[in-house]
């Protein structure tokens, strides 16, 4: 018996804005049929402006505290690219709105892989008794960063928060994260990019300057890669926690593209319906990506306790990372912004 980490809470957020294709095809150059057929993606949910990252951040920790039935945690971690400001770290003003000041609170920057990068500094910090509960949050605005005519990431990025709570447990118990695979390929960094803003060119107001502030993708090149290395990822966390591919329950993978999660399952030889999918409703919300699918197949009994669960994230840096959790026996709320009605209708 091993000292683990171990899921004890789970919950989501996204800003009650709808953005639909056929909203975007209004006003861009583009169409629900091109978005749907090319990304599996429907809609997305925006914030408003003044509305940040952090409050995003607090909703989904609120939600997965509630889940684990407790309001207290020692440490935070909290995965963006879209930081309320450059610096200081979020995480801090997060833990404060959550009655949690004091606690140890960072941010962690892996653009899409953040969520999993956050996990494993979590489960660590627990697995060296740094801490003995442990808030992980993914929160994105990448609606913010966006630029408004590139009809390419509009059509992909929406707007989210997800967060798990962590305990320290034994890793024979249900809920314990069994294992991680990290990785990055830096000679990638010029695929996913927003140019200005950092010490190599510092951000400068103005029109002609507003487009270096904008994420830029090139998105072709990123397909090619998500796949190599989320197959990759997925197949060493695989062996190093000794599952077979036939064994996987379910797939959540970052909710990039419906076309890259089948290729990742058909590159790992495992049944498509093993894949977990959520992007249809809410896009691609970047580091609030996994653990929104995981708040949304829960509520919908797609994950049930004992499953074998394999998380895998890409993005930009090129960074990537798998987790393996048996899954626990949580009680996981629906998304209150998300309306029913425009559930699962594709
Ligand atoms: O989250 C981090 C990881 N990100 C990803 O994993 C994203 C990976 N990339 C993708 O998912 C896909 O590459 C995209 C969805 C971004 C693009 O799909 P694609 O099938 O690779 O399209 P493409 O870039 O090859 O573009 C094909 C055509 C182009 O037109 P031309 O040059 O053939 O005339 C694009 O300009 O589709 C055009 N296009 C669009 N047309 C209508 C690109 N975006 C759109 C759009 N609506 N929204």
């Amino acid at each position: 018996m091993t000292r683990a980490a171990v899921l004890a809470g789970l919950g989501g957020w996204v800003p009650p804005r709808v953005v639909t294709n056929d909203e975007l095809g209004r006003e861009l150059d583009t169409s629900d049929a091109w978005i749907h057929s090319r990304t599996g993606i429907r809609r997305r949910h925006v914030v408003d402006p003044g509305t940040a990252t952090s409050d995003l951040a607090v909703e989904a920790a609120r939600r997965a505290l509630a889940s684990a039935g407790t309001d207290r945690v020692d440490l935070i971690v909290l995965a963006t690219s879209t930081p309320d400001h450059p610096c200081p770290a979020t995480a801090p003003a997060v833990a404060d709105r959550l009655g949690l000041n004091g606690v140890a609170a960072f941010d962690v920057a892996a653009v899409c892989s953040g969520f999993v990068y956050a996990l494993a500094a979590a489960s660590a910090m627990i697995g060296q008794g740094l801490a003995g509960r442990a808030l992980v949050i993914g929160a994105d605005t990448f609606s913010t960063i966006l630029d408004p005519a590139d009809r390419t990431t509009r059509a992909i990025f929406g707007d989210g928060a997800g967060a798990v709570v962590l305990r320290a447990g034994d890793d024979r118990e249900p809920g314990a994260v069994l294992g991680f695979d990290l990785g990055s390929d830096g000679q990638h960094s010029d695929l996913i990019t927003v140019a200005a803003g950092g010490s190599r060119q510092p951000a400068t107001a103005g029109p002609v300057e507003d487009a270096a502030r904008y994420f830029r993708m090139r998105g072709k090149e990123v397909f090619f890669n998500a796949v190599l290395r989320m197959s990759e990822s997925a197949q060493t966390l695989l062996r190093t926690v000794g599952w077979n591919p036939e064994e996987i329950d379910r797939f959540v993978a970052h909710q990039a593209n419906i076309r890259i999660l089948y290729a990742v399952a058909d590159q790992l030889g495992l049944d498509r319906r093993t894949v977990v999918a959520n992007l249809d409703r809410v896009g691609n919300t970047v580091a609030a990506s996994i653990p929104l699918a995981l708040q949304d197949a829960a509520c919908r009994g797609d994950l049930v306790p004992g499953q074998r669960v394999v998380l895998t994230g890409f993005g930009g840096g090129l960074t990537w990372g798998s987790a393996a959790i048996r899954w626990p026996d949580i009680a996981v709320e629906p998304l209150p912004t998300i309306h029913p009605d425009l559930n699962h209708s594709n």
